[in-house]
């Protein structure tokens, strides 16, 4: 791989890089929380046009989720794809004070005061008051679409 001081070279790479740089931002104190279960997650930067993010599914490789960079969006998306083959995406702010959750043994959990959430957003362990925002996923044979204005078009 491509050392991060380097221009990548594609855009393979370029994601790879990213992942990279952002593994401490995940897994602060990587150490301890990989002992915990923090687990390193692909960030991926998708095309983005009205209101809809566009993920390529090779860009998600083998895992089974991904940190999805939005446009306009503070945080990154989650986006998980269920071993049953749906896909749900969640907005990475805490809905207690706002801190970034991050993927932690089968979770989303936040740093700051320990709040949990199911992969889909769902709330396992306050303080949080809320589950995470979700956004309608939908697919075709190449692509996954994220809806961030929860409009999903009929076919
Ligand atoms: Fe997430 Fe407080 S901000 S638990």
């Amino acid at each position: 791989m491509t050392p991060p001081d380097s221009p990548p070279q594609s855009r393979r790479e370029f994601l790879q890089v990213l992942e990279t740089l952002a593994l401490p931002l995940l897994c602060p104190g990587i150490g301890a929380l990989a002992a915990a279960g923090c687990v390193p997650a692909a960030v991926v930067a998708p095309a983005a046009s009205g209101g809809r993010l566009t993920v390529a599914k090779r860009d998600l490789g083998s895992a089974s989720f991904a940190l999805v960079e939005a446009p306009g969006l503070a945080y990154p998306v989650y986006l998980q794809r269920h071993e049953n083959g749906t896909y749900t995406a969640v907005l990475t702010r805490c809905m207690h004070q706002g801190c970034q959750v991050a993927p932690e043994g089968g979770r989303l959990v936040c740093p700051c005061h320990g709040s949990e959430y199911t992969t889909s957003g769902i709330v396992i362990k306050g303080p949080t008051p809320a589950p995470l925002i979700s956004y309608p996923v939908t697919e075709d044979a190449d692509r996954v679409y994220i809806h961030l204005d929860g409009k999903v078009p009929t076919v």
